[in-house]
């Protein structure tokens, strides 16, 4: 029996794995217009270390983690997001400790959960985000939501829809936590055995049921909005006009809840409206979460930032019918005819591939014509053809393979003609 891959990962195959480079480059770039720097951290962290930020209620703690015993008998995770491990270097690598802050960071890697795979949904999936640990600046958010939607716009994406929440801070929360429970509390038994236990320990986590999504009193649940203390207002009307001020194009939406424990304050989504692109449309979640430093051991410095995945980010351009920038390509193909001019490539090859041109030659013994056949799938620029004729008076045969334009140069001249027309191309 052969051993197939596991359910909910998937192989990035040359052809595709373009398109990967492609959109992770842009997001780079991105990065480093805004001065957000790399950071890459283990796939695995200690168990606790998600239960404490992600959040003992949520569903990604309680189902949906890789956990695993090491031979220590230590309780590991696959981690499942980027933030905690993140906002834990932080406090471990006393990044706090340099005097420009915030500190902003990106990163780029895998993830691991396991839920019902769909399409647009892995248990393998790789996520970029990007987190500003260390200021409490409406202009900060306003920066980390204008980063996400450079990097769409960068990707060509038009159908997209920003929106946008505000958690409040710890004392609005805990006045619309009050309402909740009292909206919930008399007729809980009509929600599914989670919410019964979100009840007491975190109702806001209801609002988030997939079961009980329909339920009448859902629809009219308490809204944040209306528990925002003077501070959590000013500083949610504070992001929104910078938003405008920058032209980007926002909706508020008192409904959003993020699936994980730690934010206040801003939170958001960013929507893919494009037609076919599946039943999940979120490509990016984030927000603030200012207890979440001081709570894994740190200093009580505030925090931000986002996260989407590589997987939906292409799914939805190709949802818009965008068109893929690029195609693989090569600089010379080396057809040889003879046994002599094959064994010539051998330098020659090398000595192209040195001097930077990409090259390629036939290593299954063909006839000239098969030769010409796979120069052409391989999409090569120019063909070089050196048969025992040429060979003997040093020279070799070059096609145009856009103008079929063939001319002759010295073999010992290769390298530089053909930079030459690569130049003019
Ligand atoms: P999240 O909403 O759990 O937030 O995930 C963020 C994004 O990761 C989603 O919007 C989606 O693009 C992608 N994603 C999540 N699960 C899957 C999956 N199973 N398959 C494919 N893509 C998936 C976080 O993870 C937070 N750490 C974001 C954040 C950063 N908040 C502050 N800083």
């Amino acid at each position: 029996m052969s051993v197939k891959i596991p359910r909910g990962t998937q192989d990035i195959l040359p052809g595709t794995v373009e398109k990967w480079q492609y959109v992770e480059q842009i997001a780079k770039e991105v990065c480093r217009n805004y001065q957000y720097k790399e950071i890459r951290t283990p796939i695995f962290e200690h168990t606790e270390l998600f239960q404490r930020s992600v959040g003992d209620t949520t569903d990604i703690v309680q189902k949906e983690m890789y956990t695993f015993k090491d031979r220590g008998d230590r309780s590991l995770t696959l981690r499942p997001e980027g933030t905690a491990a993140v906002v834990r270097s932080f406090v471990e690598n006393k990044m706090f400790g340099d005097p420009n802050q915030p500190t902003k960071l990106f990163y780029n890697g895998p993830m691991f959960r396991y839920e019902r795979p769909q399409s647009g949904r892995y248990r393998q999936f790789v996520q970029f985000g990007i987190e500003a640990i260390g200021s409490e600046d409406p202009a900060i958010d306003a920066e980390v939501l204008a980063l996400v939607m450079d990097i769409y716009e960068a990707a060509g994406l038009k159908q997209i829809k920003l929106v946008v929440n505000s958690l409040g801070d710890v004392e609005s929360r805990k006045a619309h936590r009050e309402a909740l429970v009292q909206h919930f509390q008399p007729r809980i038994g009509e929600f599914c055995g989670d919410c019964q236990s979100r009840l007491e320990k975190n109702p806001l986590r209801i609002l988030d049921c997939k079961k009980d999504r329909d339920h009448e009193l859902m629809a009219t649940a308490p809204s944040i909005l209306d528990y925002l203390n003077d501070y959590s207002r000013t500083y949610f009307e504070k992001v929104q006009k910078y938003l405008t001020a920058l032209n980007i194009d926002f909706v508020v939406d008192p409904t959003l809840v993020r699936g994980l424990d730690y934010y206040n304050h801003t939170a958001f989504e960013v929507m893919s409206e494009a037609e076919g692109f599946g039943a999940i449309t979120t490509l990016c979640g984030g927000g603030r979460y200012n207890g979440l430093v001081s709570q894994l051991g740190g200093p009580d410095v505030p925090g931000i930032g986002f996260a989407f995945s590589i997987e939906r980010l292409i799914a939805a351009i190709e949802a818009e019918g965008i068109d893929w920038p690029f195609e693989s390509s090569l600089d010379c193909y080396l057809v040889s005819l003879g046994e002599e001019a094959k064994d010539y490539t051998v330098k020659l090859l090398y000595d192209l591939r040195r001097a930077g041109i990409s090259a390629e030659r036939d290593y299954q013994d063909r006839k000239m014509k098969a030769q010409f056949k796979a120069a052409d799938r391989l999409h090569a620029r120019f063909v070089a053809i050196l048969g025992e004729d040429e060979l003997q008076v040093n020279k070799i045969n070059v096609k145009d393979m856009q103008t079929g334009e063939q001319q002759e140069v010295a073999l010992d001249q290769l390298v530089d003609a053909l930079k030459t027309m690569m130049e003019a191309k």
